[in-house]
């Protein structure tokens, strides 16, 4: 674990260095849990994005994306139950001050345990935690930490205050006159908007059930206990698609998404057995069936992507704050030979978190090569991210400032970069440049030097294997969007 912590540490330094990832307004100390994608962070994000985009929408006919707004009418959130429920039970220790999630504190614990080879005891805690959880007896949830005799890491000590809900929204004033104005919410998932747009989408789209309406967007938690870099944020995004369907089918397409999604995850690359599903006992106050997908990253396994059965709680909920029908006509006939008829559908939402998602990258490529030989030390950090969602694409490296091969490498850059983010790099020693492609994860890297101009042929050289090979200019292309289509 000890090591696996130094790892999650180097790849948050490794962001920091590379451009990947800033804490936000870092000159004035940052803001907790709030954090800024650098120039390549931010080309690795968006990409993460078109990747689920694409295959969420271009590559499914019955789903169409939208982008709601962030601000939404304030009822929204009372239809939708986050008013009432969209709470985290939170502790507070007398001694320090300090406020704690009650999961959070007690599986803290339970990692203690286990790291002292106390399994069964770790188990059985989190067992009767899930179980105090999901029944809401804050008052036994208390009692399982005094008993545990579990202390506050600042104070040392485990005098506790009783158990508390924190509703995690956040409230901001629309209107500019304070007597006019009203308190509305900064969307806590970006869900609502699409089920307050269904019938919009369903009517203008000639949509039929089942059908998929999807979209990305920024969501706010003011989450009590922020930490773990991007894993939990205050501002994040969420890639989310609700998938309608007829009433009391929802087993089947629940089944059916968390095949999909898991498709999804592995057609980046990414090993089986670096995931697994985590079925929920506590269910949320809008489902009926709930897993997560949980990836191992350098702190453990944790949620990336929730797949959950929405029954028909948030339609029907809009339907009785809005007073709208938000009822869908099947003209279908049923295995009686009847008409579906009119019915508010069934949901099945999938839900991933844009910036889990690139953290689960990075964790998954940032690998620490030793190259030493006899006669020297050597090592590289490398980014072995899949050539399809790399910042960069290929970078375009003249051996030399002279002798007419910057020229040369600037037309080839020109001629690329109409296809693919290309960077292109004249200083310091070609092995230093190739060093920092690596870094970044950048795919491939071509060398144009005095060969070049005898032949039109350049070196490409693999950024994983760190193999070279000399193909001619016009199949650059070619070699690379073989590997990025
Ligand atoms: N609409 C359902 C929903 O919002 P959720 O399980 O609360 O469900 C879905 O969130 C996903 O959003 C999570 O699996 C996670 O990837 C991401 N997510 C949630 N809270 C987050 C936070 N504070 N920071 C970063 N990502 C978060």
């Amino acid at each position: 674990m000890a090591n696996d912590n130094k790892r999650f540490l180097d790849i948050i330094a490794h962001c920091k260095e590379y451009g990947f990832i800033f804490p936000s307004s870092e000159i004035y100390d940052g803001l907790s849990a709030v954090y800024d994608y650098g120039q390549w962070g931010s080309e690795l994000k968006k990409n993460i994005k078109d990747y689920w985009w694409k295959s969420m929408t271009q590559l499914h006919e019955n789903i169409v994306g939208i982008d709601a707004a962030i601000f939404m009418h304030p009822t929204t959130w009372k239809a939708s139950g986050h008013v009432d429920n969209f709470s985290d039970p939170m502790i507070d220790n007398k001694d320090s001050n300090k406020r704690y999630r009650v999961d959070h504190l007690i599986e803290d614990f339970a990692a203690e345990l286990r790291s002292k080879g106390e399994e069964d005891q770790a188990r059985e805690l989190i067992e009767e935690m899930e179980r105090l959880l999901a029944a809401n007896d804050f008052d036994s949830l208390k009692k399982l930490i005094e008993e545990r005799k579990i202390k506050c890491a600042v104070s040392g000590t485990s005098n506790w205050t009783d158990v508390r809900q924190f509703n995690l929204m956040f409230s901001t004033q629309l209107g500019s006159i304070s007597e006019d104005a009203s308190e509305i919410y900064l969307r806590p998932e970006t869900a609502q908007g699409i089920f307050v747009n269904f019938l919009n989408v369903q009517k203008t789209g000639r949509m039929k059930i089942p059908f998929g309406i999807a979209q990305v967007g920024k969501a706010f938690r003011n989450e009590i206990v922020a930490r773990q870099f991007i894993f939990r944020m205050r501002e994040f995004e969420q890639m989310e698609m609700q998938y309608f369907i007829r009433p009391h089918t929802q087993k089947k397409w629940y089944e059916h998404w968390k095949e999909e999604r898991m498709k999804w995850h592995l057609s980046l690359g990414i090993e089986r057995e670096k995931y697994r599903f985590h079925d929920h006992v506590k269910l949320a106050h809008y489902a009926d069936a709930a897993c997560d997908i949980e990836y191992e990253f350098p702190i453990g396994f944790k949620e990336v992507e929730g797949i959950h059965s929405r029954t028909d709680f948030d339609l029907s909920s809009h339907q009785k704050y809005s007073k709208k029908k938000m009822q869908y006509f099947d003209n279908e006939l049923d295995e009686n030979g009847k008409p579906y008829g009119n019915y508010i559908p069934f949901v099945i939402e999938t839900s991933i978190g844009l910036d889990r998602m690139f953290l689960l990258i990075i964790s998954n490529s940032y690998t620490e090569e030793d190259l030493s030989t006899a006669e020297k030390q050597d090592s590289r950090v490398v980014l072995k991210i899949p050539a399809l969602i790399a910042p960069v694409k290929l970078a375009i490296l003249p051996l030399v400032k002279k002798d007419g091969l910057p020229e040369i490498a600037r037309g080839i850059m020109d001629k690329c970069k109409t296809y693919m983010r290309c960077f292109y790099e004249e200083k310091d020693t070609i092995g230093k440049r190739y060093r920092r492609m690596d870094a970044i994860g950048t795919p491939f890297c071509v060398t144009i030097d005095h060969q070049t101009k005898e032949d039109n042929t350049v070196t490409v050289r693999y950024r994983d294997t760190m193999q070279q090979e000399r193909i001619a200019i016009h199949n650059i292309l070619a070699v690379v969007e073989k590997q990025i289509r």
